[in-house]
């Protein structure tokens, strides 16, 4: 019974297998005409409150077995009334029409309609003191089908060895093709450092017992951290990473030791003296000015991860008045050789350097298509060397990357206040000099068919070839411009290959006391855009208040062309903490809120996931508003399946067709049935001798030729070719019974009545049967709505409230974690040191093995496969992070230090 129960089980999922491959390969017209234009969603109606019954149950997050946010924002709220910006786009209504949207509704207002109405679990409205985030409603489309999203921040070109060399090659000092005036040097900032308002809460004595859950904690991070440190001892030491499940090591990041340089400052930061000082061991025999595994220095991971790390463990350990001067000169030493990046025309620099002095003397240009965060994140780094050292020189190299972001900013990007991904930073017009190429080579035409028309020679074929190279040349110069767009597609948002350059810019006002006003602009002028363009509300089951951040894919006019993507990426939680951190150290409470939210929204992805983790990237439904915003299961499905609208008429067209079909077999059976009854008769008739010429004729019409009649009445009694056996019957031999059937059938419905007796076929004869029809279901039957939603739920094992999980790996990030202490630290509300203690739980539980952490495959299993890989921030960032959410407030206070994107904290000004 079981087997057979799986039998059929089998055969019903080949035959939805066959089903989809039939469907894939079939004229892609008969099946999918919605494909050709994804249906943009209408947004929920206004007023629409009901939200629907959520059963399928498990996966519904418990955010409100802990009301602390709710109390949090009232808190928030008695501390700080906010008047909210109005931002309302312009831009919605002009898109609608192009998307059949409806026209957007008017954004809250502020004055005295502060109160929000906010849903508590049961989906009962209530109203909160809660300030009202004002984002502007989005438009609210399904967003392009099958646009990815980056799992990498950066390109890193792992394991790249590079077998070519045989002596060893090092990088040499050159004379700079394109040096900076002494007198041009952009120094420093001078003056008293600003006044800037506290980032952290004010805690207060915390209980006894509060202490203890917080040390035990504690204690349970740095455990971890030990044993992760001590397996890259015993496996890696020297090497850039822990194999942690091979016990093995990889050399991704030129091989000078990352995850032992970026873990320094953890190991100072929790006390482990002893460790950290045998690594400076290892740190004294780097040599920088060579590397066997890559002939290329990618300039941001080796910026953030080793210069970050160098710095940061030199100022932590006490900077000039600590003992570790080593860490300083190792900084410089590394900073010397990456300062030969910026030896360009406009001196943006070459973000992958190649350092093998045969390559490195050329004169180069920066990248036409570089990633934007890749160009952007190097501020702080050689800002706080230039402060440590007094060398201007650092600051100028970054400060002309600023300038130039400052100046592409004024001058206007597709959407105001942010960036596109890739971005042009060679200094050279392509769109000028191809006008200028065409604008030369019509000239020449025309003086050619001039020359020729005259027929005087004024230029001589030594000439004309002159004339040529000298145009040649010309258009080999460049016709300069500022940072421009790097293709033709422009993508924003805060995600991958973006971020950090936003993260930098309130840190580096940070940095530099408040004294260069331009990173404050950046900085708000990035919050004005995010807010208006790309933070969303997803709808989930449970009303949760939380928010994301979009992006948008746009040609150059995202008022009209904007398709956004409702991605939710690891790399993007780091938002929160920007917001938070912005808001406090500018004054914009709202920008705290948002803050708040965007971090609970990361806090959100991990509880969803059946292994407490969040993927690396996934996307969800958008609410049209941010603050009327309820669960619809039959909208969600409606997103789970954009081919929705026409889905159920495709069966319902499959349908009728086959009972079109049906009608037709049924009647040629009828036929058939008469046909053969004919053929009896006659038979009889001749055989009794009663042939009666009259009685056929009346039937002439439907009556085939009698000697057909013949051959056909010799056909169907001849015996089946098989008698099927009892064995066959049980479904064994299902081809020989339905043919034996079939005879059986028009020999029944012949001889019942007729004087003929069948054919007699003994014991294994099977009773008459009417064809058994749909006992599979149809291979051919397209799937209804209904089955393709719980088919994809089903298989891909989507958690409610996601429309698609891209990318399922966990490869130990850190962003999440990181926005969740900066909430702590800004708020003092245990919330998220709860939360974050939960998160902790989850990524050591699924990642730790014997010699350290592992990257696991996918989050949406709680027994993932391991992938055998440590970044070398899990021990710099992620598990620094837990730490300082469960250490002392004033260890590492974001009121006396500023982290970079690595979490290496820099000494702020006093
Ligand atoms: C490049 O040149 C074109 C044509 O002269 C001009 O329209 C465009 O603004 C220039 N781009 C930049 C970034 O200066
Ligand atoms: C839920 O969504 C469906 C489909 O978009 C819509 O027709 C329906 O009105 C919505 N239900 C409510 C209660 O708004």
């Amino acid at each position: 019974m079981t087997r057979l129960r799986k039998y059929r089980y089998y055969v019903f999922l080949a035959a939805i297998i066959v089903c989809l491959l039939y469907r894939s390969t079939k004229d892609s017209e008969q099946w999918e005409p919605a494909s050709a234009s994804v249906p943009y969603h209408r947004a929920p109606p206004k007023g629409m409150n009901k939200a629907v019954v959520y059963d399928t149950g498990g996966t519904k997050a418990s955010y409100h077995d802990d009301d602390s946010v709710q109390q949090s924002l009232q808190n928030a709220e008695e501390a700080a009334p906010i008047k909210l910006p109005v931002l309302k786009p312009t831009t919605v209504e002009d898109a609608a029409d192009k998307f059949d949207l409806p026209p957007s509704p008017t954004p809250p207002t502020t004055g005295d309609e502060t109160k929000v109405v906010v849903y508590d679990q049961d989906g009962a409205a209530k109203t909160t003191d809660a300030p009202l985030i004002d984002i502007p409603d989005k438009k609210v489309g399904q967003g392009a089908k099958g646009v990815g999203i980056p799992v990498h921040g950066a390109p890193d070109g792992k394991n790249t060895k590079d077998h070519t060399a045989t002596t060893t090659i090092h990088w040499t000092k050159m004379p700079e093709h394109f040096p900076v005036a002494e007198e041009d040097i952009i120094p420093l900032p001078t003056g008293k450092p600003k006044q800037i308002p506290a980032v952290q809460y004010k805690f207060e004595k915390e209980s006894t017992d509060t202490r203890q859950k917080r040390l035990d904690r504690l204690a349970k991070v740095k455990a971890e951290m030990t044993r992760g440190w001590n397996g890259y001892v015993k496996y890696a030491k020297g090497h850039d990473e822990l194999s942690p499940v091979s016990k093995k090591y990889r050399d991704p990041f030129c091989g000078w030791a990352a995850t032992l340089v970026d873990a320094l400052d953890s190991l100072w930061i929790m006390g482990m003296t002893d460790e950290f000082e045998e690594a400076l061991l290892e740190v004294e025999k780097i040599d920088f000015t060579t590397s066997e595994f890559r002939s290329e220095i990618p300039i941001f991971e080796t910026t953030i991860r080793y210069l970050g790390g160098l710095i940061a463990a030199y100022d932590v350990s006490g900077g000039k008045s600590g003992r570790y001067e080593i860490l300083l000169k190792k900084a410089v030493e590394l900073a010397e050789i990456l300062m030969s990046i910026f030896d360009t025309p406009n001196r943006m620099p070459v973000l992958y350097y190649n350092w093998k002095p045969a390559i490195a003397s050329q004169p180069k240009r920066a990248g036409s298509s570089v990633s934007i965060a890749e160009l952007g994140s190097l501020a702080m780094e050689f800002t706080r060397l230039a402060q440590i050292t007094e060398e201007d020189k650092y600051y100028d190299a970054v400060a002309r990357i600023t300038d130039a972001l400052y100046e592409w900013e004024e001058r206007g990007t597709s959407i105001p206040g942010i960036f596109p991904e890739r971005v042009d930073a060679s200094g050279c017009n392509r769109t000028a000099e191809a006008l200028v190429a065409a604008k030369e080579a019509a000239n020449l035409e025309q003086q050619q068919s001039l020359n020729k028309r005259s027929e005087v020679g004024t230029l001589d074929a030594s000439d004309e070839t002159k004339t040529i190279a000298s145009k040649r040349q010309k258009l080999r110069e460049c016709i300069p411009q500022g940072l421009a767009p790097g293709g033709f597609n422009e993508q924003y948002s805060m995600g991958g290959s973006q971020d950090s350059t936003y993260e930098y810019f309130p840190k580096q006002w940070l940095l530099l006391g408040g004294l260069e006003p331009k990173y404050k602009t950046l900085h708000l002028k990035t919050v004005e855009a995010v807010k208006k363009w790309l933070l969303y509300r997803p709808m989930i089951p449970d009303n949760r208040d939380i928010l994301f951040s979009a992006k948008i894919n746009t040609q150059g006019n995202p008022e009209v062309d904007a398709v956004m993507e409702w991605e939710v990426t690891h790399l993007t939680c780091f938002i929160g903490g920007m917001f938070g951190l912005g808001g406090k150290v500018f004054d914009v409470p709202e920008d705290v809120e948002i803050g708040k939210k965007l971090t609970d929204g990361c806090v959100w992805a991990y509880e969803t996931m059946p292994s407490g983790i969040m993927p690396e990237g996934a996307s969800v439904v958008p609410c049209a508003e941010v603050n009327n915003c309820h669960w619809n299961e039959t909208m969600y499905w409606e997103w789970l399946d954009p081919l929705f609208a026409s889905r159920n008429a495709q069966v319902e067209e499959f349908d009728t067709r086959q009972k079109q079909l049906k009608a037709e077999k049924a009647k040629a059976k009828e036929e058939k049935k008469f046909v053969a009854a004919a053929a009896e008769k006659a038979a009889n008739a001749e055989q009794d001798g009663q042939f009666s010429r009259e009685t056929f004729n009346d039937k002439s019409r439907h009556a085939p030729d009698p000697d057909e009649l013949e051959s056909r009445k010799v056909q169907k009694r001849a015996p089946p070719t098989k008698i099927p056996t009892s064995s066959d019957r049980n479904g064994a031999s299902k081809e020989s019974t339905k043919s034996n059937k079939l005879e059986e059938a028009l020999d029944m419905n012949v001889g019942s009545g007729a004087t003929v007796k069948p054919v007699d076929l003994g014991a294994g004869q099977i009773p008459l049967q009417e064809e058994v029809e749909e006992e599979f279901p149809d291979p051919q039957r397209p799937l209804s709505h209904e089955e393709y939603v719980q088919s994809r739920i089903k298989n891909e094992r989507i958690p409610a409230g996601y429309v698609n999980v891209h990318f399922r790996r966990y490869i130990l990030r850190p962003e999440a974690i990181e926005s969740v202490w900066y909430m702590y630290r800004i708020t003092g509300d245990s919330y998220w040191q709860d939360k974050g203690w939960k998160m902790f739980n989850a990524i050591v539980s699924q990642t730790r093995t014997e010699a350290g952490n592992s990257a696991i495959d996918d989050v949406l299993t709680p027994n993932s496969a391991q992938v055998d890989e440590m970044e070398s921030f899990w021990l710099a960032e992620t598990l620094k992070y837990f730490y300082l959410l469960f250490s002392d407030p004033s260890l590492i206070s974001l009121d006396e230090w500023v982290l970079n994107t690595e979490a290496h904290p820099f000494k702020r000004p006093a």
